[in-house]
């Protein structure tokens, strides 16, 4: 379904329905045989998308010639105007009678069992990074304009000249690494393909203009994949010079509108003036701009670089942390042709498995609702980062939980004031049991940290596989997310003697389940007000985000807690259990009068 756009989903693996609004194309596509007589007539000229803006197109056009149908699309935006028709002219010269201004937007409801996310990517605006001039000088183009300057297929009909004055540009430099792997002006991944791009582009230029002198400007040259490097090798014997540095700026003479740069070879350690006739700015490759508006309908989460987040980097590189939605291309990370193909491959093979069954087997550990509990404040609701639990105060309706969408993070049942929700086989009394035995005996001189199954209690696995050292004082409370951690147990915990309390997750937006530890925070933020306000130091209370790859820092955190430790006094211990159980038995008071 081209031309269409996915407005609502909701449902769950197996069961999806999606609402798709499919945009007028106010072209007939079946009719339509692409004989272009209509855009002969159409008097509108726009600036060309796909020609990077460097040519037009009419009102009336094919957006590029691969494009699916092969047909005509009027931009209604463009058009001179449908209501009332203010030109016709296309529709007059089509002789089909495809095309009608009448067309109306259409809304298509489908019942789906899988959904597969491949929506792509965007690429990295220059404009910012003034010393390279991109919007000033002519001749410094990025590497998607340089696609088009070189294609059969573009502006210039295959002919490769520069844009500032339409002559064959003879020495080119290209920059590396424009908007990527910087921490300040632009994005500090590396965008995957730029390196193999540039190489690519340097072979083409070389095999169609081989008196060209082409340099390249780079910080590494990353050419990982499978025949990179012979890539690499062929374009350096073909007289391609690489040179290890960036260029700080360009400047242009305003007669010639050749360009000069000064750069530090950082290999030679000199610095070079460099004049050159165009300059290709290599660059990155971003999320898509408008992606937040899918992720939060598909209820998914996205990496700290702002691609949606798999539901594992290695064991499920294609699932997403929501049931039954899976991932391929670059919506999940910067990644070249090959790999898309192959992570696409995988994503329809998961997919079809889902289709495949006639039934689908859950984890037990799903979050259920005591009804009799229940007060209804919707509060479960809110948390929820899968929307899996329905509730309503005004149709007096309890919690109730859609065990397909529930993944188990237990973020409704440390919210709930009540103990109407639970996670099975994770509940309330199996935490509290461990925590009594965990501080059964000599409390004083145990750390007590509650672990995210898939990030600290990972890290702590590394730790210990990697034979690196941390306090024997630390005692370990595996949670499937950090967000399971209720105000309770941390209470608990101090009731029963521990200095130290830890909560530990993913980092922020690692969390394996939608971003459930935002809740954790939110959490832990109430406890250290609630702790002052008894008087208890909050720095006793710590929260730290890892990842399951920092067994160091895992080993460096515990250090620091035993230090934290040994400064807690045993009349301090004493003071906070008496003031825990008055708090408590305050509580109970006033509900024990009721009855
Ligand atoms: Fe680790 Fe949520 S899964 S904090």
């Amino acid at each position: 379904m081209t031309l269409s756009e996915v407005e609502n989903v909701s449902g769950y693996v197996g069961n999806f329905k999606v609402k798709v609004r499919r945009h007028a194309r106010y072209v007939n596509e079946a009719e339509c045989t692409a004989c272009g007589d209509c855009a002969t007539v159409c008097p509108v000229l726009k600036v060309d998308e796909y020609q990077a803006g460097m040519a037009t197109r009419k009102g009336i056009y094919i957006p590029f010639p691969q494009a699916i149908p092969a047909a005509y699309v009027i931009n209604m935006k463009d058009c001179l105007g449908n209501n009332p028709i203010a030109c016709n002219k296309c529709v007059e010269k089509c002789e089909k009678k495809c095309i009608s201004l009448d067309m109306k937007d259409e809304i298509v409801e489908l019942n789906v069992g899988s959904i597969i996310v491949a929506t792509g990517m965007d690429v990295y605006d220059p404009t910012a990074l003034d010393e390279y001039g991109y919007t000033r000088f002519a001749n410094v183009v990025t590497s998607l304009e340089f696609e088009r300057l070189i294609s059969a297929g573009g502006p210039t009909g295959g002919h490769f000249v520069r844009p500032g004055d339409g002559k064959e540009p003879k020495r080119i430099g290209f920059i590396q690494c424009v908007g990527s792997r910087t921490q300040n002006r632009g994005n500090p991944y590396c965008s995957n393909i730029c390196c193999m791009n540039t190489i690519k582009d340097s072979l083409l230029l070389m095999e169609h203009y081989p008196d060209t002198e082409i340099n390249v400007f780079y910080i590494d040259i990353r050419a990982f994949g499978k025949g990179f490097e012979d890539l690499y090798n062929r374009s350096k014997q073909m007289g391609v010079k690489y040179i290890r540095g960036i260029p700080g700026e360009i400047t242009e003479d305003a007669k010639t509108g050749n360009l000069q740069l000064k750069v530090e070879n950082t290999t030679t350690g000199i610095i070079e003036d460099y004049e050159l006739d165009m300059v290709v700015l290599s660059i990155g490759l971003e999320p898509p701009k408008d992606g937040d508006k899918l992720r939060h309908l598909l209820t998914l989460s996205k990496t700290s670089d702002g691609f949606l987040a798999e539901r594992h980097p290695k064991l499920m590189p294609v699932d997403t942390a929501t049931r039954g939605i899976f991932l391929a291309g670059c919506a999940e990370a910067p990644k070249d042709i090959k790999d898309s193909v192959t992570q696409a491959s995988a994503a329809a093979a998961r997919a079809e498995i889902i289709l495949k069954a006639n039934q689908i087997k859950l984890d037990a550990a799903k979050a259920v609702v005591d009804p009799s509990k229940c007060t209804m404040c919707e509060l479960c609701v809110k948390v929820c980062p899968y929307g899996a639990i329905t509730a309503s105060r005004e149709k007096k309706k309890p919690a109730e939980v859609i065990e397909a969408m529930c993944a188990g993070c237990g973020s409704c049942a440390a919210e709930c004031a009540f103990g109407a929700i639970s996670i099975r086989h994770f509940d309330d009394d199996e935490y509290l049991s461990q925590i009594e035995s965990a501080l059964a005996e000599n409390p004083q001189y145990k750390i007590l940290a509650f672990a995210c199954n898939w990030c600290s209690y990972a890290a702590s696995d590394l730790t210990g596989s990697s034979r690196l050292q941390y306090p024997p004082s630390v005692r370990l409370i595996r949670t499937m997310c950090s967000a399971r951690v209720n105000e309770k147990f941390v209470l608990q915990a101090f009731k029963s003697g521990a200095p130290i309390v830890l909560v530990s997750g993913c980092h922020y937006a690692d969390c394996h389940y939608n971003g459930a530890n935002r809740a954790t925070q939110r959490r832990i933020d109430r406890l250290w007000d609630r702790l002052e306000r008894l008087g208890i130091r909050p720095e006793r209370l710590q929260l730290e985000w890892m990842s399951a790859a920092e067994g160091q820092r895992f080993a460096k955190v515990m250090a620091e807690l035993e230090e934290m430790r040994l400064k807690v006094t045993p009349e301090e211990i004493e003071q906070t259990k008496k003031t825990i159980a008055e708090q408590e038995s305050k509580k109970k008071k006033p509900a024990a009068s009721a009855a």
